[in-house]
């Protein structure tokens, strides 16, 4: 390992206990944005609401970082604390201008605000290794249809999309993008996507932690819609306190209804600042190293694996197929290994800081893990 990677991985404390590869379930905090979290845990306990002019700028600071990750504008975003609060968000502006494209492979949180919302969908179909070809998505694009719904990254096969291809495709339509699975591990540039709404949480590959996300809404959505919920800091000046007025602000930071979720916001700022840091550019190449060796190790040991093989589809997502996945990930967990039972099999999804090293172990344990599991069902069998 070079030892660039090895000094990075001494801000993940859970290496040195278990193997933990599921970035795609939830990442860990690294060193520095927990020391920050717990720095502002403790401003909290000792100044309590003292801290508020100074913790009101910090926000704001980290707003204007979340906003250069993404090649947005600070006015441009707002922090929420789910994917679903965005993309339901998302579908109160847009449910009503007409029908929805997605695909069948979409987290639930993608789909639900919008069937909720009585919209028409349309569901795209992969093709062979989830591949949601835009040939076949082009051909979906009935004038009716206003919004374009996808999954940067799917969370269930490791299909990467070609957004920037799909900014070009969309025409005048509204293209709303779950970023779960991609922000913290692919580059993401909502002008080059021409990306009119980006969904995402915090706490999978961005590594802040639970309860915190951000959503991008474009410049021109802001002016062209009404947020359908507002409270009183959704209001040009809610100091004024006026209670019987609501001069709404300009700002995506209207969807932040009530006193900023200080805590969640600070580590996505800290989170932002540190992969930064070390450079998403990077990020994404390491990843795609660690994911691309990953597959091969499967291959080499007999496993088939169904997410997609092509450097342009690929992500931080392996799957490697798997008869009672359930029952294998359990014997994984008991060997200290986190993966996720996904998609048809195991699903496997390094961060940077993993290495060569800790896939080949997982690899080794994952036959061995196997190999129990059918000599198990076997001997299940004969006595039946
Ligand atoms: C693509 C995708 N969207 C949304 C979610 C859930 O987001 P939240 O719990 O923040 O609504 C997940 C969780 O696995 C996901 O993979």
């Amino acid at each position: 390992m070079s030892s660039f990677w090895e000094k990075i991985r001494r801000d993940f404390p859970l290496t040195r206990s278990g193997l933990y590869l599921d970035h795609a379930a939830g990442g860990p905090l690294a060193e520095p944005v927990r020391i920050r979290m717990q720095e502002a845990l403790r401003e909290n306990a000792l100044e309590a609401d003292f801290a508020w002019p100074r913790w009101m700028k910090r926000a704001e600071r980290c707003r204007a970082a979340a906003a250069k990750f993404i090649h947005a504008e600070p006015e441009e975003i707002a922090f929420v604390s789910s994917t679903s609060q965005a993309v339901n968000a998302a579908a109160e502006m847009l449910a009503g201008e007409g029908s929805v494209l997605t695909n069948v492979c979409e987290f639930p949180s993608s789909t639900l605000p919008w069937i909720w919302r009585k919209a028409k969908i349309f569901y795209q179909k992969p093709r062979a290794g989830g591949i949601l070809a835009l040939e076949d998505l082009q051909r979906q694009l009935r004038p009716e249809v206003k919004t374009i719904v996808t999954s940067s990254v799917q969370y269930a096969t490791g299909f990467r999309q070609d957004l920037e291809a799909l900014g070009q495709m969309k025409g005048r339509r509204y293209l709303v993008v779950n970023a779960t699975q991609s922000l913290g591990a692919v580059p993401f540039n909502v002008k080059a996507c021409n990306a009119d709404i980006v969904c995402s949480n915090s706490y999978k590959w961005l590594m802040a932690g639970y309860g915190g996300g951000l959503m991008y809404i474009r410049s021109e959505i802001l002016r062209k819609f009404k947020p359908a919920s507002i409270g009183w800091r959704s209001v040009k000046d809610p100091d004024a306190m006026k209670n019987r007025k609501t001069a709404i602000r300009s700002e995506a930071a209207r969807y932040e209804m009530g006193v900023p979720g200080f805590p969640a916001i600070f580590a996505v700022g800290a989170a932002i600042e540190y992969l930064m840091d070390i450079g998403i550019e990077k990020i994404f190449r390491r990843i795609l190293e660690l994911s691309a060796y990953a597959a091969e190790r499967l291959e080499d040991r007999g496993f088939r694996v169904l997410s997609p093989r092509e450097e342009r589809f690929r992500s931080g997502i392996v799957i490697a197929e798997m008869n009672a996945a359930v029952r294998v990930w359990k014997r994984l967990l008991a060997r200290g290994v986190f993966v996720s039972p996904r998609g048809g099999g195991l699903r496997i999804g390094p961060h940077f800081y993993n290495t060569p090293e800790e896939i080949d172990r997982l690899v080794e344990i994952l036959s061995a893990c196997r190999d129990e599991e059918s000599r198990n069902s076997g001997r299940k069998g004969v006595k039946k």
